[in-house]
């Protein structure tokens, strides 16, 4: 019996692949280092049966965290160089905003990180069940208009195959600056299985212990917005 590769679902991609023209440098680091950056094969082209990758083969077994939409790349090196003993997983389509996460990993000298180039849907699909002990969505599009609120990341089409990737236990970080997205963030993602671990206004006012502020969080408190940090734990 033959069985067929799983059908690829239309995804719709709404925000910004390009922005301006990318420096000489940039351009290097993406055709050098993205290549050896991959953390397996995630693209449909190359892996159209979505075959798991193989994440300890990757990180030779260590603990591994995903950053969604890693923006300028500033947190997750940050992340990675705290924390030697871990590999973290980038994704991120904006390509200008890959080519500056690959001047900082040179600079930093980091090995202990992987990252797609791409949208994270796909990346989902490819992680094994369970695999990822934390993750962290930081500053995600605001989508302030009331009839694109399904564009967000805290949808059921985004936070449910998250909630799969998750190790029970697992800690899923929010940063955001749109009290709206606060409301939608408090009734989705407890409905995708996790809990909000806020025990007072504290909680959600002050940045993690091990906070670095993203180029988009300077932005909103330049512009008078107010950051809330929101913690919560995947169930089971
Ligand atoms: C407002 S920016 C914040 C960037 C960064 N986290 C920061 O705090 O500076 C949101 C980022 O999420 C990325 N993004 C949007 N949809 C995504 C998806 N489906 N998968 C991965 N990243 C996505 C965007 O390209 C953008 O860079």
């Amino acid at each position: 019996m033959s069985t067929q590769p799983p059908e690829r679902p239309r995804r719709n991609f709404y925000g910004r692949f390009k922005g301006k023209t990318l420096k000489p440098s940039q351009k290097t680091y993406l055709s050098e280092d993205l290549a050896a950056l991959s953390p397996g094969a995630v693209d449909w082209d190359s892996n159209p049966d979505r075959t798991p990758i193989d994440l300890d083969a990757l990180f030779g077994g260590k603990p591994v965290w995903l950053e969604v939409g890693f923006g300028g790349g500033e947190h997750l090196v940050h992340q990675a160089q705290r924390n030697p003993d871990i590999g973290i997983i980038g994704a991120e389509p904006f390509i200008n905003g890959v080519a500056m996460l690959l001047g900082k990993i040179r600079r930093a000298k980091v090995s202990n990180l992987a990252v797609h180039p791409g949208d994270v849907r796909d990346l989902f699909d490819v992680l094994p069940d369970a695999s990822i002990s934390r993750a962290f969505l930081l500053y995600p599009d605001p989508w302030p208009k009331k009839r694109h609120h399904r564009r967000r990341f805290v949808t059921p089409e985004h936070l449910e195959p998250l909630a799969r990737v998750l190790k029970p236990g697992a800690i899923f970080r929010v940063a955001t600056d749109i009290p709206d997205y606060v409301r939608q963030t408090l009734e989705e993602v407890p409905r995708a299985g996790f809990e909000w671990l806020a025990e007072g206004p504290e909680d959600w006012r002050k940045p993690w212990d091990d906070w670095i502020s993203t180029r988009y969080e300077q932005k909103a408190l330049r512009e008078g917005r107010t950051p809330h940090y929101l913690t919560f734990r995947r169930n089971g």
